[in-house]
């Protein structure tokens, strides 16, 4: 293992350019080469690809986005896209990668990795979503902004003795939403994982909280329920509570990393260096009950992972 590359792939997160960062400086630190691929693997077909230095990720670790760019790439789920991204390494000397991304991307790594070319992925995605690993770099500064944007929308619902339906991202995972809704103090959460009835667990229950004198609302509700205007609309006929929708989008994905995402980037970009730097690839890091680990990635991409259904009924106990 002489030269390695680092790439950032699928739905960009707070985060990922620290782990940039400690992916370049751990491999120079060891003695090795390392090479920057711009927009994922669809830069690594193109041959997009530059030499990272020392000072090439000088001020990047409060950054949010990724200084690399990244992509979605459909070309690469293709064995004709993947041949290329392999002879596209071989050309350019690069003998493995650390892939940045969520569970799609690390498909793409194990896929490089039976090509021959060890990869060693590095959690990262908003979403938390990744079934390895208790933790994924962006998670923290997405559900710090979520919470900073939703308690904004609290003062004025509060004012105005109003109803705030939220959606938050994830379109299909509801751990953001629900750690959301936890922190917001939101009256119902609703996320894919986890049935309702508008009827029953929403409009009821906030009927049933208005007689105790509560006056204004917050709903969190995830992406991939999605519907927000249309779940306002139907509190506000249910319970006489002016209501109104707000979808936080891509606001969540943007900002300065927290300080655990960068620890954290800081910590799983340099552990899947030392793998690489022993030759052993097709692995991910993992971050599981507060350890810091790796894991086959065959296995890691056949675990699921559940919403944490007690945490689920204890935000459900709490909002009454
Ligand atoms: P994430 O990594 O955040 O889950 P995506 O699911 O969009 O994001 O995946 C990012 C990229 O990883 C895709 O655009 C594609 O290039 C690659 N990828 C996704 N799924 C697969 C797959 N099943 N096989 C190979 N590559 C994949
Ligand atoms: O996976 C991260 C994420 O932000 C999801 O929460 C969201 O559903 C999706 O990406 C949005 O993707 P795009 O940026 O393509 O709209």
């Amino acid at each position: 293992m002489k030269t390695i590359a680092v790439l950032t792939s699928g739905g960009d997160a707070p985060g990922m350019n620290a782990a940039i960062r400690a992916v370049v400086r751990a491999g120079i630190s060891m003695g090795l080469n390392v090479k920057g691929v711009r927009r994922g693997y669809a830069g690594l077909i193109e041959g997009d690809i530059m030499d990272m230095d020392a000072r090439s990720v000088s001020d990047i670790i409060q950054r949010g986005g990724t200084m690399l760019y990244t992509a979605r790439c459909p070309e690469f789920k293709t064995q004709e896209g993947v041949d290329s991204a392999i002879a596209s390494c071989k050309k350019h000397g690069i003998d493995g990668i650390v892939v940045i991304g969520g569970d799609g991307s690390f498909r793409g790594a194990r896929d490089l990795s039976l090509g021959g070319i060890p990869c060693v992925g590095v959690p990262g995605t908003i979403d938390n979503d990744i079934s390895s690993t208790e933790y994924t770099i962006g998670y923290d500064t997405a559900i710090n902004t979520a919470v900073e944007m939703v308690d904004k929308l609290r003062d004025t619902c509060q004012s105005h003795d109003r109803c705030s339906v939220v959606e938050v991202m994830g379109r299909r995972a509801g751990y953001l939403a629900l750690q959301t809704g936890i922190a917001c103090g939101a009256v119902a959460i609703l996320v894919p994982e986890v049935e309702f009835d508008l009827q029953k667990d929403v409009i009821e229950k906030i009927n049933a909280i208005k007689a105790t004198g509560k006056k204004h609302f917050v709903v969190v509700v995830a992406e991939g329920i999605g519907g927000v205007e249309d779940i306002a609309a139907k509190i506000e006929a249910g319970t006489g509570i002016e209501s109104r929708a707000t979808i936080l989008g891509h606001v969540q994905r943007g900002g300065a990393p927290t300080g655990r995402d960068r620890v954290m980037a800081s910590q799983m970009g340099y552990r899947a260096v030392s793998l690489l730097k022993q030759g052993i690839g097709n692995r991910v890091i993992t971050y599981t009950n507060s350890k810091l680990g790796d894991m086959d990635i065959y296995e890691a991409l056949a675990m699921k992972k559940p919403l944490d259904q007690e945490e689920y009924n204890m935000a459900t106990a709490m909002s009454i």
